[in-house]
């Protein structure tokens, strides 16, 4: 039910709505017009580290299916739309020379977007580096900033007409996951390796600020940070100085050096510790890029406590099972109020011009059932979300845009096809699209 106080036209009449997705998620055709393989083409080839062995080859086919699903877009009441461009698709060696077709299939894509009257929100780097440049390093090697250059400098003389920009989509989550954990591509566990990923691509989202101002000045550009209330379990000041530490590396560890304050520091010197591992850390000055926007994806908040175990960062998270809040099918905690205290505490930097909410949605088991899915949990959930949203903007925050994850169910990493995030269902053996209901609950609720 949408209740009196939600309207659409509550959040002004410029406000961005849209829905987001990635290539890597939803192209499929990865060997098709001179693309070549990315880290994640790669990486689902290993045993074991993708739900049910998946693989993002054909995934939503969205490379042939875009015009049908930018018309479900439109059909939905959505005015904008977000995707990223495949690195591998533009340079197949990385570097060097341009590839016209992967080119040409982008400018087709945003001029579709165009002529539906579609805003286009371009990601330049949603997580999925050429393969060939893994090889030499990755966001390991200090030449991925070379690199990474040279692709936004092609990005921005070939899509010049793009004028909505996000430079990197959630730094810390493809270099904690990627390059600590293991859990995502390239799939390594290096403490020091995670280091030197996370120094280059703070680099990185400001080097490709700098590009795409100088080459599209009229561009309002942004870049995204996953973000996620940080909750001490208990009020023992170990438990507090836990939920402090945790907090910088998920939440201030990449807008603080963009904000032109350096990497954070805190009480324990966890950052001391990482600079003097990695000797070329400070870069301030380098990492600073003045955006026009900050794009915040909000997902769940995390509850965590004091653990002396754990090497460095001391401290557990509390999982949502053990406290019995309701979660989604992921077991992500479901807590609309964290989301807007998490957007609060952004705005309070006080040097963000304006925050859009580039991605926020929630998996459920879904089912089709007489060519419906009645998926009403999904429905409450964006009503919670948009409620605190809201709250946030009537507390004074700059709000430009809400995006929600994502169009369609999609190649979700890690969690393959299992996962089913979309306001479209799809079957992943026909390709047919069914909408749930809440793409029909956002139809309606996009004209109030
Ligand atoms: C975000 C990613 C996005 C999607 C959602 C569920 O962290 O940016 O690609 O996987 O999570």
């Amino acid at each position: 039910m949408v209740t009196s106080e939600l309207k659409a036209s509550s959040f002004g009449k410029d406000f961005h709505w849209g829905v987001a997705l990635s290539a890597a998620q939803n192209e499929g055709a990865v060997s098709e017009d001179g693309r070549s393989p990315s880290i994640w083409d790669q990486f689902a080839r290993r045993k074991g580290v993708i739900k049910k062995g998946a693989r993002p080859t054909v995934a939503c086919d969205f490379y042939h299916r875009y015009r049908d699903d930018l018309l479900l877009v439109k059909a939905l009441g959505f005015n904008s739309f977000r995707f990223s461009i495949s690195w591998s698709r533009i340079l197949p060696d990385g570097s060097g020379k341009a590839n016209a077709e992967g080119i040409a299939f982008y400018q087709r894509l945003v001029d579709e977007c165009y002529s539906l009257g579609l805003t286009p929100f371009v990601t330049l780097y949603h997580w999925d580096l050429p393969q060939v440049l893994q090889a030499e390093g990755g966001w390991e090697s200090p030449l991925i900033n070379r690199w990474f250059r040279h692709y936004a400098k092609v990005c921005a003389k070939n899509f010049g007409s793009v004028k909505h920009w996000l430079v990197l989509n959630e730094p810390s989550g493809f270099t904690t996951l990627g390059h600590m954990l293991g859990m995502h591509a390239p799939g390594r566990r290096s403490l020091e390796g995670f280091l030197k990923s996370v120094h280059h691509a703070a680099l990185a989202q400001a080097d490709g600020g700098r590009i795409l101002r100088q080459y599209i000045p009229d561009a309002v550009i942004g870049t995204s940070f996953s973000c996620s209330e940080v909750i001490p379990f208990s009020d023992t000041p170990a438990d507090l100085a836990a939920a402090r530490r945790i907090d910088l590396f998920m939440n201030r560890l990449f807008v603080e050096p963009l904000l032109g304050k350096g990497f954070p520091e805190d009480d324990r010197g966890i950052v001391d510790k990482m600079n003097r591992k990695n000797k070329s850390w400070k870069f301030a000055e380098q990492m600073q890029f003045d955006m026009d926007f900050i794009g915040l994806q909000n997902y769940f908040p995390i509850v965590v406590k004091h653990h002396s175990f754990i090497p460095l960062i001391q401290a557990v998270e509390v999982k949502p099972k053990e406290r019995k809040v309701p979660v989604t099918a992921l077991g992500w905690e479901i807590n609309a109020d964290a989301f807007q205290h998490i957007i609060r505490r952004f705005w309070k930097y006080g040097a963000i011009k304006e925050i859009m909410i580039t991605e926020n949605g929630a998996a459920f088991k879904d089912q089709v059932l007489q060519g419906k899915v009645h998926d009403q949990e999904r429905i409450s959930y964006f009503q919670l979300y948009l409620q605190a949203l809201l709250k946030s903007k009537r507390e004074g925050v700059k709000l430009g845009g809400y995006f929600a994850w994502t169009l369609m169910d999609n190649f979700e990493w890690a969690e393959g096809y299992e996962a089913r995030f979309g306001l479209v269902h799809v079957d992943f053996k026909t390709q047919l699209r069914t909408v749930k209901d809440s793409g029909f609950w956002w139809r309606d609720f996009l004209k109030t």
